[in-house]
């Protein structure tokens, strides 16, 4: 059997499903490897790294030709390759609505797993790529804010005076914003935090942040732990709550999302020109429309001072540490579908898990 990983958008993704580590934890379950030449490279993997580890080099279409199961992050560039028919397991990150990717299963019937739909079941937490790249990208995110802020982040008591903290503000506490909390904690600033999620004041607090919330509001999680669209009445109430406190920061790191749903629009374009100049706005949900009224995916916006930045694809921002949790969610799944005695691939199509991941 073999696994072989193509090539992904050099100018999108910088990350890759599959590292030196990984290619040994394959290797030893009897599966061999191909990569394409400078598969790793944005990761920093060199090819020689591949190879010790036992991979083989080769080039995209035979990689293609030859493997069992092909690994792609993306669908960028997915049209780019010749698939045989029905011939093999192709495991990344898609959508059903993505054509490349559903074309695939229907023209090609091959099959087509999308890790990004794991269903969040304790089961599956090992396999989980949405929380290993969220909590990478919160991190990042305060590093990024930090590194555009012209001003020190903790507080400093000097000879010649004090230099007072920065103060960050975090739009929803999922795994993202959980992280960009501690993070952002960990760096001496002062952060206050908001969800519409009431189970996540604790975990805010637990972390050392304030947290910020509309008095007397109803909790909008839903029973799958996410949260549901809010009322107008909520959002009325939230803008007002949000205007004031805005005004005040330094830093917004903006992660509010709501599956299968435009990203909440929280930050208005007043608020963002109530802000000091100076200020940063890092909008992780740029790419699903943005909670901030300024932000455009993948630019750099400057309003009044204020900068919004608006990358999309945060995770390949740090895709070394990316790549690596990448390459441990992948193997976990692996272990699900491969049968270690037989050295077979084995579907349970019953499995909640592979309901969840498989495209149609
Ligand atoms: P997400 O990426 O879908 O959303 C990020 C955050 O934005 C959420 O906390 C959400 O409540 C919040 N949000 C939505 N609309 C908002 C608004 N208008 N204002 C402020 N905040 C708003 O969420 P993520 O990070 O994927 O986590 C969602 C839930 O799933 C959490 O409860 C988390 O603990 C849970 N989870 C469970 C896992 C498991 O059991 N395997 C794994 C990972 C997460």
């Amino acid at each position: 059997m073999i696994l072989g990983c193509i090539s992904e958008s050099a100018d999108f993704e910088k990350r890759v499903m599959l590292n030196p580590e990984g290619v040994k934890k394959i290797k030893s379950l009897g599966i061999d490897v191909m990569i394409p030449k400078n598969y790793g490279n944005s990761s920093d993997y060199a090819d020689d790294e591949y190879v010790k580890s036992g991979a083989t080099i080769s080039d995209n279409n035979l990689l293609c030709e030859k493997s069992d199961i092909i690994l792609k992050i993306s669908q960028r560039n997915l049209s780019e390759f010749k698939f045989k028919q029905g011939a093999n397991l192709i495991i990344g990150f898609f959508n059903q609505a993505d054509n490349d990717a559903t074309n695939l299963v229907k023209q090609n019937k091959q099959k087509v797993f999308a890790l990004n739909l794991l269903p969040r079941i304790t089961r599956a937490q090992a396999m989980d790529v949405l929380s290993s790249q969220a909590n990478l990208a919160g991190y990042k995110a305060v590093i990024d804010t930090a590194y555009e802020f012209q001003k020190a982040l903790p507080m400093m008591m000097t000879a010649a005076g004090t230099v007072t903290p920065a103060k960050y503000f975090i739009l929803g506490a999922g795994v993202a914003g959980l992280q960009a909390i501690a993070t952002a904690k960990r760096l001496g600033a002062v952060v206050s935090a908001t969800d519409v999620r009431l189970a996540s004041k604790e975990q805010v607090e637990s972390l050392g942040a304030k947290f910020v919330f509309v008095e007397d509001a109803e909790d909008m999680e839903t029973s799958g732990g996410y949260a549901k669209e809010a009322s107008d009445e909520f959002k009325k109430k939230q803008e007002i709550l949000i205007k004031d406190t805005v005004k005040s920061q330094d830093i917004i790191i903006c992660t509010a999302l709501i599956p299968g749903k435009k990203a909440p629009r929280i930050i208005t374009e007043e608020m963002v020109l109530s802000m000091r100049p100076g200020s940063v706005i890092c909008d992780l949900a740029a790419a699903q429309g943005g909670n901030c009224a300024f932000s455009e995916p993948d630019k750099i916006i400057e309003k009044n001072g204020v900068k919004i930045l608006g990358y999309s694809n945060y995770a390949s921002r740090i895709p070394g540490s990316a790549s690596a949790l990448l390459s441990k969610n992948l193997l976990n799944f692996i272990n699900l579908i491969f049968n270690k005695e037989k050295k077979t691939v084995e579907i349970n199509h019953d499995d909640e898990i592979i309901k969840g991941v498989l495209l149609k």
